[in-house]
């Protein structure tokens, strides 16, 4: 059905005005004053609200073997808890394990979302081994419209690759003109770490930080960025979380290294004493790179501000109380991560637009408008304009709520925001024109999602209006 959407006032990237959106079928047709809908359209009155065009969460977990468990979403609670969170797109990490085919990994996370997702979305593929078949196989996902690696340096012997691979997947890369996502931590150092803190007893949750200083993520991003500039790939740095891994990633950009940076939610607003808590309420909040100092909050703000980082994730990757504990008796086997999908918009819009570390411009551009570019969705997605998808967020900015794990449409079973206050909340969320949301609830069709194919080089498309 045809919407004619009055009277809102448009945020994107770059501008702000008050207009009217008219949307046939699941594109934008016209913006203007005083607009008449086609006949039959349905009406939404939008005055007093903000519309956004659709955010785009670049970095997500939904079916994840990991740790000798799975993350607990399927696609269709994420793409739901998403939807309600203001979040129209999310891209995934296809993570086989290094002994898998990479291939039968595509297929496999291809075959889980199809028809599942109530949002759209697309993948990143990793890279977690190196061979002629692997390379043959890359060739062939690229060839499928799935335009960006993962590599991780983490995570030794299982998703984690050599230097040596990293190298191959970088060239390939640059060949074909495909960005790559890394998660930079140097894994030698973390296994020796860990190895010496389990055997002076020091097991619990707090041990998590220390065993992954932020010198070791410092190391991976160096390593990282030096590798982009010997093979002339474009890369993105995922989850970037403390200062000295900053200085590296701008350092490269200073050098003309093709390197963008994504911080995610958690390390904006959660620091390393949360990890800190006794037992399992510290086990809840490990993920890596850990929670750091508080201090690096600070200059994330500030760098997510001037645009030195790109763009803001989540990383959402949910592991309930059962699997937490397969860590109790050590840190080395607390299942990673944090789950944000739901919450991302409405975080950063509280405490970033509100609190006034960040300008509204800035937020949809990190959240929407530079994903879309740098992973070749834009203009398709991430802005508001005729002939784009009509993915649209009516947004309350007076709405005053609480976050809580007993309202969440995630699957899991806690929130590590649990409490927090947000001033805003998207009232109703439309995915290629079919309303998906109404008054902040899902009401939408759970197969609406699909596949978003991508052609490689789009990503190089990043403008800086600053
Ligand atoms: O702790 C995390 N980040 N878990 C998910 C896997 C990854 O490293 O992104
Ligand atoms: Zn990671
Ligand atoms: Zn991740």
């Amino acid at each position: 059905m045809a919407l004619l959407i009055r009277g809102g006032e448009i945020v994107t990237a770059e501008s702000r005005s008050r207009c009217d959106i008219v949307v046939e079928g699941e594109t934008i047709t016209r913006m203007g004053v005083d607009l008449d809908g086609p006949a039959g359209a349905e009406v939404i009155e939008a005055r007093g609200k903000l519309i956004f065009p659709g955010f785009i969460d670049p970095h997500v977990h939904i079916h994840l073997p990991f740790m000798a468990t799975f993350a607990k979403d399927t696609h269709t609670t994420a793409s739901k808890a998403a939807l309600v969170g203001g979040t129209t797109t999310f891209i995934e990490m296809v993570c086989p394990s290094r002994n898998e085919d990479t291939l039968a990994g595509y297929n496999q996370w291809k075959r889980k979302a199809a028809g599942a997702s109530a949002c759209d979305y697309a993948f990143h593929m990793a890279v977690t081994h190196w061979d002629a078949q692997a390379e043959a196989q890359l060739r062939e996902i690229v060839a499928d419209g799935t335009t960006s690696f993962k590599i991780f340096l983490a995570y030794k012997n299982f998703f984690g690759v050599s230097d040596e691979e990293m190298f191959g997947a970088l060239k390939l890369a640059a060949e074909l003109g495909v960005m790559v996502t890394a998660h930079c931590e140097n894994a030698e150092l973390i296994g020796h770490r860990q190895q010496q803190l389990l055997a002076e007893g020091k097991t619990g949750p707090e041990w998590h930080e220390p065993s992954r200083p932020e010198a070791v993520e410092a190391e991976g991003t160096a390593r990282f960025a030096h590798f982009l500039g010997e093979t002339g790939a474009s890369g993105y740095v995922v989850h970037l979380s403390c200062i000295p891994a900053l200085r590296a990633a701008v350092e490269a950009k200073l050098k003309g290294t093709n390197i963008h940076v994504e911080s995610v939610v958690p390390h904006f607003l959660l620091d390393k004493s949360y990890a800190e808590r006794e037992g399992l309420e510290g086990m809840k909040n490990v993920m890596s790179p850990p929670l750091r100092d508080k201090r690096n909050q600070r200059a994330l703000w500030n760098a997510l501000e001037a645009g030195l980082i790109d763009t803001v994730g989540t990383d959402h990757c949910p592991f309930d109380v059962e699997q937490k504990l397969l860590g109790v008796d050590a840190f080395t086997q607390i299942p990673n991560g944090i789950p944000g999908i739901e919450d991302r918009v409405n975080l950063m819009y509280t405490y970033g637009v509100k609190r006034g570390r960040l300008d509204i411009h800035r937020f949809v551009d990190a959240l929407s408008t530079r994903p879309a570019r740098l992973f070749g969705l834009f203009p398709r997605k991430g802005t508001i304009a005729v002939g784009a998808d009509a993915d649209l967020v009516i947004y309350d900015p007076e709405y005053c709520g609480t976050i809580s794990a007993a309202a969440q449409l995630t699957n899991n079973d806690y929130n590590s925001f649990e409490g927090f206050a947000i001033e805003g909340r998207a009232e109703v969320v439309t995915v290629r024109g079919a309303v998906q949301v109404r008054d902040g609830k899902f009401v939408g069709d759970t197969a609406r999602g699909q596949l978003l194919r991508r052609t490689p080089h789009a990503h190089c498309e990043v403008r800086d209006d600053g």
